[in-house]
């Protein structure tokens, strides 16, 4: 039987990597953050004082080891051997891995990863183009979007550092989606056949509800 591929893309912070996890966990599915791969590069690079700019080839893409280990619901994401799961998240890294993101051959080079994760492997993974770019071909396609002032909100909340205001939350989640979207190559968009939903007033279960309903009724 071949792999189930199940693609949860969509606007930041809207929930995709939770959904992501709960399929994975239901089905008993692998599970792939595209968008840790991109967080992973950009801590990297910036640990290397290399800039978006900058000409980012092979022989510097060649230094960079990533793994992604999903094991008992957690998701453990290695650069160079080293756990940097939680260094990934920071701040830092969230305004400036979008312009690293744009780069062709750091996409590429996501891509690799991401199509070597399937094998024989049943996989849900979430990011900005799944559906559309990296498996088209896709079983199930999602796209979540919801109101930017909500999903600040949302990401305030989790947030133990009060110091981090509502208002530069929600300006970062904006231009994020602005440049995700924008860019030349692979931007952030809705697939034709992409299952949308308006996560705005929804809860989590309300989502996941949709999801499996989508899901079963194939
Ligand atoms: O899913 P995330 O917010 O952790 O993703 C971080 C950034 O990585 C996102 O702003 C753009 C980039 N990204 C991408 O370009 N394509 C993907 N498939 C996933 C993420």
């Amino acid at each position: 039987m071949n792999p189930v591929i199940i693609a949860i893309d969509g606007e930041a912070s809207t929930g995709k990597s939770t959904q992501a996890k709960k399929i994975a966990e239901k089905f008993d599915y692998n599970y792939r953050d595209s968008g840790a791969y991109y967080r992973a590069i950009t801590l990297y690079l910036i640990q290397n004082n290399i800039n978006s700019n900058e000409n980012i080839n092979h022989s510097i893409l060649d230094n960079i080891a990533l793994e992604q280990i999903y094991k008992d619901k957690k998701l453990t994401i290695y650069l160079n051997d080293i756990d940097v799961s939680e260094k990934i998240r920071g701040f830092k890294v969230s305004v400036n891995v979008s312009n690293y993101a744009k780069i062709p051959e750091i996409r590429n080079f996501v891509y690799k990863q991401l199509r070597k994760s399937v094998k024989s492997n049943s996989l849900v993974i979430d990011g900005r183009d799944i559906g559309t770019v990296v498996f088209p071909d896709a079983t199930f396609k999602f796209f979540l979007s919801a109101d930017p002032k909500i999903r600040a909100e949302r990401r305030h909340k989790q947030i133990n550092d009060k110091s981090v205001k509502l208002e530069s939350i929600e300006e970062e989640i904006k231009s994020r989606d602005n440049t995700d979207s924008t860019r030349k190559i692979a931007p952030l968009k809705k697939a034709d056949d992409a299952y949308e939903i308006d996560v705005t007033l929804l809860t989590i279960d309300q989502v996941f509800e949709k999801i499996l309903h989508k899901i079963n009724s194939k």
